[in-house]
């Protein structure tokens, strides 16, 4: 049974088990409507717990439904149905009340929660706004601020801040279900309190809300669902809650059928399902992770891990190189102190299980070592013989490289099979992705290592075969060489940065090339001149830059001109890439936005698409995957290989 009702004296237990999530689909909003009718018909039932079997209380409505026609009773009319109980309800929340789940609970008469329970309306994620009530009830229930503050980031609240809101009614400790029994009883003879529709929202900062809703507005970059959850909360202060829940049920239906929740919706299974294949091999158990090198990377690989629970150590050339890892590991630390992401005691316990040498020996005890150091391939030669001398037989050995063949490096080692491509982005503790590169003849136990890692660490994990650039550098480095194309052919580094912008990328290819540094791509193009195919078109304009000393925002000059943080079109660029052209005898023709964005689009596909030939990416979603986790690509539009699937538009 989906639901099922036992009742213990004058409470009954309405329990939901439905796996893995307890999503709300058909069969579970039609047990609840004959849970109701069994609950009410029932004179010794007093008060009714809504309680859920297994990992979590329901996280939302069933997405895989969202493709077919919706099949009776709807979510909305079975928390209308179950607002309308003459007996009080009260539901019990562990693990995650999200979506549809929350919506539930809130049209029972109570809420309580275990103190690890989070609640959240994270349906703008997935393209849509909360459709069973939710941008109606929470406003009412904790005013339209925060509830717009919920709804517009997805968010989930924890359950002391929950409590604060006023979101739930009591925060229970020990075993739930005893402990909502004995809320219930306490709650039984009391008045029902007076339903959310019923109610006023409460007193409210109108400037404030107007404040956040630009805000949110300014954020959205072309993704419709914010746009509706702020028109959602300034109806349900404006209209009665009748009125409002028609207007809410007219935009969830709306946002349904848009591509955009289509698109979103294909990501958020596109990132679950990928890497499933994996499971071939063993995991060993991890937990000393060592890490060579302590610069941008290695700081930040040894931060993730060691928020994720690990012990770390960090190997440098030198002891000034090491204090020098160890500071830049205790800042970012530090900023998750100051920024209220880990507690005292969190922070305390990382800085404890966090050690720095310039001896390898250090690493004898890891299971696990990731190198971050210099990207030359001599360089992770060397670190690779020094790990293979000091580290256990079956520690795993992972690097960090950008571009280099990770089947290269593995030869460094006596046993390469157990040499593994981990590669994180920039900053490491903060950025969700994780390519898993896996070289020919990889041990299946290593590359399961590597895969339990990322999933320790919350990275979105995709394994990616070997190539230059793996799935997302490789992508990346086609449609920049494109871009230098269409600068040379006519299109200006502002334009195409503007193309990019509207599309929704956060920032263009130029403005992120200033950002990261114009010099160091240009050491790499200096040591690659003599291998490249002089019969490749080759656009020197980024090497003219650097020859001039403009290296981006560092140097205050680079594509553009920096003004503090305001980029500047700088006439003298304009002119250098207008030269450039001439000197080539290139006839310079305009591009519209689209052109130029068309453009990017397809070389993305086509890259795309080699990289599917070649084996390197296992299947199209996982380009999607990496492109939007890693590269900017706005989740919305679903990633390049959906859109050409889709035969989407710009
Ligand atoms: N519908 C259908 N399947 C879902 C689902 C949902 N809402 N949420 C999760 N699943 C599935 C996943 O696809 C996965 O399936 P698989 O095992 O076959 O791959 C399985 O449940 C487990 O999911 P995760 O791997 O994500 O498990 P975690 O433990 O890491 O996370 C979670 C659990 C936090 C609940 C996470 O799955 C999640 O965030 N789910 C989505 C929550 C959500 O967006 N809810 C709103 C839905 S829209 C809605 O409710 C509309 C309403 O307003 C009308
Ligand atoms: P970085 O220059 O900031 O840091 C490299 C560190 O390695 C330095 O602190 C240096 O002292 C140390 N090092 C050099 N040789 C060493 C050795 N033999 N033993 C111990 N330590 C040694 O470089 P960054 O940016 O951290 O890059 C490291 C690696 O990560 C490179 O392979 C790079 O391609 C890759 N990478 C870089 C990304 C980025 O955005 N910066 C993103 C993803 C990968």
């Amino acid at each position: 049974m989906t639901v099922s009702v036992h009742t213990d004296g004058p409470v009954a237990f309405v329990e939901i088990d439905n796996p893995p999530v307890n999503a709300a689909s058909f069969a579970v909003r039609a047990g609840l409507m004959e849970a109701l009718a069994q609950t009410e018909a029932d004179a010794a039932v007093r008060a009714v717990v809504l309680l859920c079997a297994g990992r979590t209380f329901v996280a939302g409505a069933d997405v895989r439904e969202f493709g077919k026609p919706p099949a009776a009773p709807l979510l909305p009319d079975v928390v209308l149905a179950l607002e309308g109980a003459r007996k009080p309800w009260i539901a019990a929340l562990h693990g995650t009340a999200l979506g549809g789940g929350l919506e539930i609970a809130l049209g029972c008469a109570y809420r309580v929660a275990v103190p690890e329970a989070k609640m959240g309306l994270p349906e703008v994620t997935l393209g849509l706004l909360p459709g069973a009530g939710g941008t109606v009830r929470l406003p009412r229930l904790v005013g339209p601020v925060a509830a717009l503050n919920i709804m517009a980031s997805g968010k989930p609240v924890g359950a002391a801040r929950a409590l604060e809101l006023g979101l739930i009614d009591a925060v229970l400790e020990g075993d739930l279900r005893a402990a909502a029994r004995a809320f219930a009883l306490d709650i039984a003879e009391a008045d029902k309190p007076v339903l959310l529709n019923a109610r006023d929202v409460p007193a409210f900062d109108a400037e404030v809300l107007h404040q956040r809703i630009a805000a949110i507005r300014a954020k959205a970059r072309g993704q419709n669902s914010p746009e509706a959850v702020c028109e959602a909360v300034v109806n349900a202060t404006r209209m009665g809650a009748e009125e409002a829940l028609a207007a809410e049920r007219a935009l969830f239906l709306r946002l349904k059928d848009d591509p955009q929740s289509r698109a979103l919706r294909h990501i958020f299974f596109a990132e679950r399902s990928v890497g499933k294949s994996l499971a071939a091999g063993e995991a060993l158990p991890s937990e000393h992770i060592g890490v060579v090198g302590g610069g941008t990377m290695g700081a930040g690989i040894a931060a993730a891990a060691l928020l994720a629970g690990f012990c770390v150590t960090m190997i440098e050339r030198n002891a000034e190189a090491v204090a020098a890892g160890h500071a830049r590991v205790v800042e970012v630390l530090g900023g998750g102190l100051k920024r209220g992401v880990l507690t005292e005691d969190a922070h305390a316990r990382c800085l404890e299980a966090f050690s720095g040498s310039d001896e390898y020996g250090a690493l004898a005890s890891a299971d696990l070592v990731i190198e971050a150091v210099f990207e030359y391939m001599d360089v992770k030669h060397a670190v690779f013989k020094a790990l293979d001398a000091v580290v256990k037989p079956e520690a795993v050995l992972a690097t960090n490289t950008s571009y280099l063949d990770v089947g290269m490096i593995a030869k460094a080692v006596r046993k390469p099979s157990r040499v593994i491509g981990l590669h994180f982005f920039s900053p490491a503790h903060i950025m969700k992705l994780l390519e898993l590169v896996i070289p020919p003849g990889a041990d299946p136990d290593a590359v399961a290592t590597g895969a339990a890692l990322g999933k320790r660490l919350g990275k979105v994990t995709v394994p990616s075969g070997v190539c230059d650039g793996f799935i997302g550098n490789r992508i990346m480095s086609a449609y920049r060489r494109a871009c230098e194309y269409m600068i040379e052919d006519g299109a200006l580094p502002a334009e195409v940065d503007q193309a990019m912008r509207g599309f929704g990328f956060p920032m263009g290819i130029f403005e992120m090339q200033d950002l990261a540094g114009l010099d160091i791509s240009w050491a790499m193009r200096k040591r690659q001149a003599a291998t490249r195919d002089p019969a490749q078109r080759y656009v020197d304009i980024a090497d003219q830059l650097c020859e001039q000393g403009r290296f981006g925002r560092k140097t205050g000059r680079g594509w553009y001109l920096y003004d503090g943080k305001t980029a500047q079109v700088d006439p003298e660029v304009t002119a250098l890439i207008e030269a450039t052209s001439a000197r080539k005898g290139i006839t310079r023709v305009s591009m519209s936005g689209d052109a130029i964005m068309g453009r990017i689009l397809d070389v993305m596909q086509a890259e795309g698409r080699a990289i599917l030939a070649e084996g390197i990416a296992a299947r199209a979603e996982d380009i999607d995957v990496v492109m939007v986790n890693g590269y900017g690509f706005p989740r919305w539009r679903g990633g390049p290989m959906f859109m050409a699937s889709e035969g989407a538009e710009i």
